[in-house]
């Protein structure tokens, strides 16, 4: 059995920011090559390209729901710039870590957060 952190834990019970953002400007969604689970991504940002809110949806795993959990609550109030420095790295250290066998959850975050802000820009275009 994996050893989790009472912060994994505690945002695998009690997830904040799930659903769906119906006016969003940006969403992103990936699949994970590791494991095949989904991660859906909304954010809405506003006109000063600050992120006034953010919400996913994801059929995967306790981590996987966890990182996206703290990664959502990283990410509201953040300019984009600052979003963009996110890394699974960050999310794993505001977990207190993961076990090793699950750090690609927090990699599939990243990738979310990166096709999300993809997605804004080809919006703006
Ligand atoms: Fe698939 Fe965690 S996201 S095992």
């Amino acid at each position: 059995m994996w050893d989790y952190t009472d912060i994994v834990k505690e945002h695998y019970r009690n997830p904040k920011n799930v659903g769906e953002i119906l006016d969003a400007n940006a969403i992103g969604e990936i699949g994970s090559v590791v494991c095949g689970d989904v991660l859906k991504l909304y954010l809405k940002i506003d006109e000063n390209e600050i992120i006034t809110d953010a919400k996913f949806q994801t059929f995967g795993c306790g981590s996987a729901i966890a990182s996206s959990s703290v990664l959502t609550e990283m990410l509201i109030g953040k300019s984009i710039e600052d979003a963009k420095k996110i890394t699974n790295k960050t999310i794993i250290d505001y977990l207190g870590g993961l076990p090793k066998e699950k750090i690609h959850c927090s990699v599939m975050c990243k990738e979310v957060l990166d096709e999300c802000l993809k997605n804004y820009y080809e919006k703006k275009k």
